[in-house]
């Protein structure tokens, strides 16, 4: 049982930015609650932090698209008061024709990105009220301000986690609750390659449109002390941000027809 009066719970932490969200707390001298599928990659995590910081950390292995699992989750949040920062970031994308994919896919988005995410919101935020401070990171995605052909599910249920913060944000502010939108743009993880993805373009546009996981966290965390609402990191992606808010959606809609794919390539 975790005993820190400091518990960050962190979803999809067996890889990529969950992972690094674990690294960069418990350097920060924060307990933790890391929950992904696949333990061995939670318990490498583990280990690996352990080594260095002393910090409580609890492995949660669970599928947030299966219900029961959903169901333990909530009820070890249940069972911990001290969660004071929740970070729902498990996620997943999907490529191809929305018409020619399996249903259940998109619904097994629907459940991780919105059920998920929303039902754990439920349950941990009464505590936090009651103890009179908290903090919730959401990570949605850029895409949530660029509907995408063949991206139907992961820009829509991404805008429904940045409205969701917001309506959220502007509730909790007076409990002392800040909430976050973080929205990156690419980011060196598994969660293209897992898509049969590579990224592509020359050096430039790796270098400008393509962060680290750590540069995202970092920027995330930064921002999160500033009790900014909706986090984009990097320069450019907020630039691209500020396109899409003054750009005629006729134009746009035109754009995303023709430059879906720029960046990115599927290897099949
Ligand atoms: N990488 C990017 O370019 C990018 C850009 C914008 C937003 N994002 C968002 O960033 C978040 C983190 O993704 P990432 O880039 O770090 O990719 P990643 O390396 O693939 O990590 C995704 C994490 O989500 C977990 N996850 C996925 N489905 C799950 C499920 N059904 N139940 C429990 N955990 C599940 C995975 O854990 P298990 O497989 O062990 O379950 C993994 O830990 C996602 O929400 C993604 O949409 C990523």
């Amino acid at each position: 049982m975790i005993n820190t009066n400091r518990t960050a719970l962190i979803t999809g932490a067996s890889s990529g930015i969950g992972t690094v969200y674990a690294k960069t707390l418990a350097k920060e001298g924060w307990g933790l609650i890391v929950v992904g599928r696949r333990n061995e990659r939670l318990t490498k995590l583990k280990q690996e932090i352990q080594l260095h910081h002393k910090v409580n950390i609890q492995i949660l292995v669970a599928d947030l698209s299966v219900n029961e699992d959903l169901e333990h989750l909530l009820s070890v949040i249940d069972h911990s008061p001290g969660i004071e920062l929740l970070i729902n970031n498990a996620g997943f994308g999907s490529s191809g024709d929305y018409f020619k994919s399996k249903y259940s896919i998109q619904q097994q988005m629907l459940d991780v990105h919105i059920t998920a995410c929303t039902r754990i919101v439920h349950h941990a935020v009464p505590k936090m009220i009651k103890r009179g401070k908290g903090a919730i990171i959401n990570v949605a995605s850029l895409s949530a301000f660029f509907p995408a052909p063949n991206s139907y599910f992961y820009c829509s249920t991404k805008a429904f986690m940045v409205t969701f913060s917001e309506c959220m944000h502007i509730d909790l502010k007076s409990h002392n609750i800040k909430v976050q939108a973080l929205c990156p743009g690419f980011t060196h993880t598994e969660f293209h390659s897992r898509q049969g993805i590579v990224h592509s373009g020359n050096y430039l546009q790796l270098k400008l449109l393509w962060k680290s996981p750590q540069q995202v966290v970092n920027k995330s965390l930064k921002a999160l002390r500033k009790s900014k609402v909706i986090c984009i990191p990097g320069l450019l992606n907020r630039i691209i941000y500020l396109f899409s808010k003054v750009i005629p959606n006729s134009i746009y809609y035109k754009l995303a027809a023709h430059n879906s794919d720029m960046f990115l390539h599927s290897k099949k």
